[in-house]
């Protein structure tokens, strides 16, 4: 799939992003990634793509690194944070600055949006949810995601908008699988949201097989997609996968959920600048007990397929925390 259009993706130096960047140089985009002074250049693809410096609070830094961009892929965002402000200004505020600019720029016709099923909310009793139902986020991060969703929707004139809503995303690079995966092969058993707790997910290189197609998408019509694996796990599904792939003493020993609840609840409250204060938020959602979403639009619009499945995609991201030395 040639393709020599100039995109510009944001958030290029994080976990989605870097591997975006990768996916779109080997599909032939010119590529350019959106980099702050202070982003760390270690997942960024070694060569082939051109770095723009800018900052999501900068419009003047945007319109400069859009000069003859046609195809805007915005990743970047905060997805922690102790702050409903600290959300809303990277998320919103960001998003609309880069509207803005993109605007101004002139030469953009397509702009996709890599939102989040928290800004959906959970399923009330445990059905995916599909992209017509009204969203209902429960926590700040959620909240933050759809106004940035709103703001894209509102350029609908300007430009082709195309939103999508990941699931959980997992595969090599993520440091927070990574946080499970080690106390799984410690023996721990920590499972967010407590017994019942049931998510959808996805591996990265689907998410960025779903980015390219929706940059394909025909037509100009705003459109919003679910993204995820097709399947929907518990805890008790994926310890059973990890002991699989770890071995019989993995996940041994249950932590109780509401005693981590309260011990991170507790290091929030004594410790506010701790990484358990940026936790809070996420607790927030973790007291819904589905995170479920149907995959159907994207399947029959996009001509989605997912390539992977839980048991496949961890593993093979394991393979990959021990090859890179971080297990
Ligand atoms: N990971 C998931 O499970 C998941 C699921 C659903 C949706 N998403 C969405 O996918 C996107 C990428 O997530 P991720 O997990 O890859 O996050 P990540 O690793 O934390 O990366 C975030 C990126 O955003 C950039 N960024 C933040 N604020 C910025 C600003 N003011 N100006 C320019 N760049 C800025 C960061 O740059 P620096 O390197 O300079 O900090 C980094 O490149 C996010 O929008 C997130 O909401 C993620």
């Amino acid at each position: 799939m040639e393709n020599r259009q100039q995109a510009m993706v944001t958030g290029a130096s994080g976990f989605i992003g870097s591997h975006l960047a990768r996916a779109l140089r080997g599909a032939g985009w010119s590529v350019r990634c959106l980099i702050r002074e202070t982003s760390s250049r270690e997942r960024l693809p070694r060569e082939g793509v051109e770095l723009a410096s800018g900052n999501l609070a900068d419009i003047a830094s945007l319109k400069q690194a859009l000069t003859g961009v046609k195809t805007v892929f915005h990743l970047a965002g905060r997805v922690r944070a102790r702050r409903r402000e600290d959300f809303f200004r990277a998320n919103r505020g960001g998003t609309k600055n880069l509207l803005q600019a993109a605007r101004e720029a002139g030469t953009v016709e397509r702009f996709i949006y890599v939102s989040s099923l928290s800004a959906a909310g959970p399923s009330p009793d445990g059905h995916p949810l599909r992209e017509e139902e009204e969203a209902r986020p429960v926590s700040f991060y959620g909240a933050s995601k759809l106004a940035a969703e709103r703001e894209a929707l509102r350029c609908r004139e300007d430009f082709a908008v195309t939103i999508l809503r990941p699931a959980a995303v997992y595969g090599p690079g993520d440091r927070d699988s990574l946080e499970v995966v080690k106390m799984a092969q410690r023996g721990w058993r920590f499972q967010p949201g407590g017994a019942g707790f049931t998510f959808s997910s996805l591996h990265v290189d689907d998410v960025t097989d779903s980015i390219l197609r929706a940059a394909g998408r025909a037509g100009g019509e705003p459109a919003v997609y679910f993204l995820a694996d097709g399947n929907s796990y518990t805890w008790e599904e994926t310890f059973a996968i990890l002991r699989e792939i770890l071995g019989e003493r993995a996940c041994r020993r249950k932590i109780p959920w509401a005693a981590g609840n309260s011990v991170l609840r507790l290091a929030a409250g004594l410790f506010p600048r701790s990484p358990a204060a940026f936790y809070l938020d996420k607790l927030r959602e973790m007291s819904h007990k589905y995170w479920v979403c149907d995959i159907g639009r994207a399947r029959a619009e996009l001509g989605f397929s997912p390539r992977y499945d839980f048991s496949r995609g961890l593993r093979e991201t394991i393979e990959w925390y021990r090859e890179a030395g971080w297990l």
